[in-house]
C-alpha cells in the first residue's frame, strides 16, 4: 500500500542539500546542552521534589536519564547509519515507510513546538517577577494564558520573546548558534556558582527521609523531570549542516546527555541538602535555595542567569523545529513553501517563520503546565516507535558497518526503552492523555488530507 512507501537507505544519505555544512562535534554538544538544560532544572525541580520524590529526586533524574540514554543509543545508531536531516522522521521513512514516518515527524514537531512554547511561558513568569521587583506591572489581561475567569487573555511577554527568537534563528546557522554557545557558558557559570556556594550549606539531615513518597514517588517524579532532558534530540536535526554527521551526531547526542545527567544529579542533591524538600514548591528553586540561606546576592545572579539561559532552550529547539518542518516539507508531506531556503543565509526561513507563529500562538494562549506534560507524552510515544525501528532496521539492513555506531544487546536495549517509556507515560494525567489523542487524530488528518496526495515518493512511484 502506498502509505507505507519507503525511502532507500542509500538514497536518503546522498540527497543533495543547499545548506551550509560547517558544524562540528563541539557545536553539537553546545546545541544539545543549550536545548537540554533549562526549565527542567531551574523551574520543575522544586515542585517535583516537594510533590513527588523528595530528596530522592536525584534518583528520579537517574531513572529519566536511563530512558534518555537508551533513546540516545537508538538515535546514535540511526544518525550514523541514516545521516539525513529530519531525525526520527527520516529514519522511520527508511524502516517503516511514509505513514509511520509522518506520524513520528508529527510527534517530534509537537514535542519541539510544545517545549518551545512552555519554556517561553515559564520564561515570561520569571520576567514578570523581575519587572515586578522594579515596580513595573503589565496590564493583567496581557500577563497570562487565556483564562477569562482570571482576567488574563494573552501572555504578551512569552509572545514577544518568541518573536525575537524567531528572527534570530532565521539568521545564518553559525550566527544563530554563536549566541547560544555564549549563553551555554553563562548556564554552566550559574550552576557552578550554585554548587560552589551551596555545598557549604548542605545539611545531610535534610536528606532524611530520602524517599518520603516511596519508590513509586521516584517513578512519578521521573515522568515529570523527563522534560529536563528533552532537547537531546535537537542535535539529530542538524545533519545537513554538519561536517561529518556519521561521527559528530552520535558524539553530540551522547556527550550532551552525559553532561546534563551529571549536572542534574549533583544539583538536585545539593538543592535538597540545603532546603527541606517540603519547602521547595516554588517556581525558582535554585535561586530560592540561595535566599533560604541568606545569600541574596548569589540568588539575584542566579535569577538573572536563569532568565538569560532559558533563552538558549528556545533558540536551540526553535532551530531544530524549523529544520524538521523543512525536511518534511521537502518531501511534500507539508506545503512546499516551507522548504524554501533563504538565498542569503542559506537557512529554511519560511519553516522558521511557521515555527515562530505556531509557538507564539500556543505560548500566548495555553498554560505552561499543560504544555509541559503534553511535551513528555508525545516524546515518549515517538521514542517507542524509534526503539521498534532499531529492531526493524537490524532485520532489513543487517548490523552496522565498521565505523558506524552500534547499539549493544539488540533487541534487549530497544525493548527496555519501550517498557520504560510506557511506564513513564502511564504516570501522566488523564487530561494529558486526552490532548495526546487529539494530537494523534490531527496528525492522521493532516496526512490523509494533504501529505498522502502531495508526497514526492508517491509522485516518483505512481
Ligand atoms: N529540557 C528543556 C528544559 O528543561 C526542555 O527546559
Amino acid at each position: 500500500m502506498s502509505m507505507f512507501r519507503k525511502k532507500e537507505l542509500t538514497a536518503v544519505s546522498s540527497e543533495p542539500s543547499a545548506m551550509k555544512k560547517d558544524l562540528k562535534t563541539m557545536d553539537l554538544i553546545m546545541l544539545g546542552i543549550g536545548a537540554i538544560v533549562g526549565t527542567g532544572i531551574f523551574v520543575v525541580t522544586g515542585v517535583a521534589a516537594e510533590q513527588y520524590a523528595g530528596p530522592a529526586l536525584s534518583l528520579s533524574f537517574l531513572v529519566a536519564a536511563g530512558a534518555i540514554v537508551l533513546a540516545g543509543l537508538c538515535y546514535a545508531e540511526f544518525a550514523s547509519r541514516i545521516p539525513a536531516i529530519g531525525g526520527p522522521y527520516a529514519y522511520m521513512y527508511v524502516v517503516f515507510g511514509e505513514l509511520v514516518a509522518w506520524m513520528t515527524g508529527w510527534l517530534v514537531i509537537c514535542e519541539f513546538f510544545l517545549a518551545v512554547s512552555s519554556v517561553a511561558s515559564g520564561w515570561s513568569g520569571y520576567v514578570h517577577g523581575f519587572l515586578n521587583s522594579f515596580g513595573v506591572d503589565l496590564p493583567k489581561a496581557l500577563s497570562g494564558a487565556y483564562n477569562p475567569a482570571n482576567g488574563t487573555y494573552v501572555d504578551l511577554i512569552a509572545m514577544l520573546v518568541l518573536l525575537a527568537v524567531t528572527f534570530w534563528v532565521s539568521l545564518e546557522a553559525k550566527t544563530a548558534l554563536r549566541l547560544n554557545n555564549m549563553m551555554v557558558f553563562v548556564k554552566f557559570g550559574i550552576i557552578a556558582l550554585f554548587l560552589l556556594v551551596g555545598i557549604f550549606y548542605v545539611k545531610p539531615d535534610n536528606w532524611q527521609p530520602f524517599m518520603p513518597f516511596g519508590f513509586s514517588g521516584v517513578v512519578s517524579g521521573a515522568a515529570v523531570v523527563f522534560f529536563a532532558f528533552l532537547g537531546f534530540d535537537a542535535v539529530s536535526m542538524t545533519a545537513e549542516e554538519v561536517k561529518n554527521p556519521q561521527k559528530d551526531i552520535p558524539k553530540g547526542i551522547i556527550g550532551s546527555i552525559i553532561i546534563a545527567t551529571v549536572l542534574y544529579v549533583i544539583v538536585t542533591l545539593v538543592l535538597t541538602g540545603i532546603v527541606p524538600f517540603d519547602a521547595l514548591g516554588v517556581k525558582d528553586p535554585v535561586a530560592f535555595a540561595m535566599r533560604f540561606v541568606q545569600r541574596d546576592g548569589v540568588a539575584g545572579v542566579i535569577s538573572v542567569g536563569a532568565i538569560l539561559t532559558l533563552l538558549t532552550v528556545t533558540i536551540s529547539m526553535m532551530y531544530s523545529l524549523a529544520r524538521i518542518i523543512y525536511a518534511i516539507s521537502k518531501d511534500g508531506l507539508l506545503p512546499k513553501f516551507m522548504s524554501k531556503i533563504d538565498e542569503k543565509n542559506r537557512t529554511p526561513k519560511n519553516a522558521t517563520y511557521v515555527a515562530g507563529i505556531c509557538t507564539m500562538i500556543f505560548a500566548g494562549l495555553v498554560p505552561m503546565e499543560l504544555l509541559a506534560e503534553l511535551t513528555n507524552i508525545v516524546t515518549l510515544m515517538y521514542l517507542i516507535v524509534m526503539a521498534i525501528g532499531i529492531i526493524r532496521l537490524r532485520k532489513v539492513a543487517g548490523d552496522p558497518k565498521p565505523g558506524e555506531f552500534k547499539i549493544p544487546f539488540v533487541p534487549f536495549v530497544p525493548i527496555l526503552l519501550v517498557i520504560v517509556s510506557i511506564a513513564l507515560m502511564l504516570q501522566l494525567q488523564a487530561a494529558t492523555w486526552k490532548a495526546f489523542v487529539i494530537a494523534l487524530v490531527l496528525g492522521f488528518a493532516i496526512y490523509f488530507g494533504y501529505g498522502y496526495k502531495h508526497s514526492n515518493e508517491g509522485k516518483v512511484k505512481n
